[in-house]
């Protein structure tokens, strides 16, 4: 009888040290959270730090319109215009009298709504007093989701550009008449670049996530 019940234990300890084993040699489990795919429109407010730059932006995602809009207002400083097309093409411009614009054809669209498909859970940290799930992806950024709400809190580039996101309104889209680029980034003579608009065109407030430094696994 006590035999038996020796062998009884053994045997179950045993398949538990097996099953406790199998889940530590595992790298990465099928129960660990993923980040929610982006909804297909919406209206985002974030605050921005590159190196101690600070800037609002507004962001309009638009998936099934094929766009996206970043309106970049620097700290104290002027508003900048990022407007982006799935077909690849950008227009970075301002709407004050010195009229410059800047046309970019990188090729890549925009990111779609699962762009963050197959990142490396990392666990759960506070960020600005929101528990959330993060994940890294391609070492390229680091994505921060409210572990309640499922809405994005904070991201942060490989160089070290991030985001706080102050708002996140799901379903809201910029009326048609705002997309449009004014008249001076078509007109055929050499289009005006400042220094200010060559930054926003390179980095973007998404660190050039759509300007060509990309990961081919976040393309459209
Ligand atoms: C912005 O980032 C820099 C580091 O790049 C940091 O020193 C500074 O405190 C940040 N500013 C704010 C307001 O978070
Ligand atoms: C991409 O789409 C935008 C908006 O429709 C358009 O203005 C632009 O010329 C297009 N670019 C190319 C290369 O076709
Ligand atoms: C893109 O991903 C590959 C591996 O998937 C990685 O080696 C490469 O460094 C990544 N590129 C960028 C710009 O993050």
């Amino acid at each position: 009888m006590a035999t038996a019940t020796a062998t009884g234990n053994f045997t179950t300890y045993s398949l538990l040290a097996l099953l406790i084993l199998h889940t530590l040699s595992s790298p990465s489990t099928a129960s660990d959270p993923v980040p929610a795919t982006w909804p297909h429109q919406f209206h985002s407010i974030l605050f921005m730090n590159r190196s101690g730059d600070l800037q609002k932006v507004d962001l309009w995602y638009d998936w099934p319109n094929g766009r996206n809009f970043n309106i970049i207002e620097h700290q104290l400083g002027k508003l900048y215009y990022d407007l982006e097309w799935t077909n690849g093409t950008s227009f970075v411009y301002t709407l004050d009298s010195n009229k410059e614009c800047q046309l970019l054809y990188p090729g890549v669209g925009i990111l779609r709504p699962n762009w963050l498909d197959g990142a490396n859970y990392l666990g759960q940290r506070y960020m600005d007093g929101f528990l959330c799930n993060v994940w890294e992806k391609v070492e390229f950024i680091w994505y921060y989701e409210d572990v309640v709400s499922k809405r994005p809190v904070y991201w942060i580039f490989y160089s070290g550009y991030s985001a706080h996101v102050m708002t996140f309104e799901v379903g809201r889209v910029l009326e048609d008449a705002n997309w449009q680029a004014p008249v001076y980034c078509f007109e055929e003579n050499e289009e005006k670049k400042s220094p200010v608009i060559e930054s926003v065109a390179n980095v973007g407030p998404h660190g050039g996530l759509m300007k060509g430094v990309i990961n081919s696994s976040m393309r459209l």
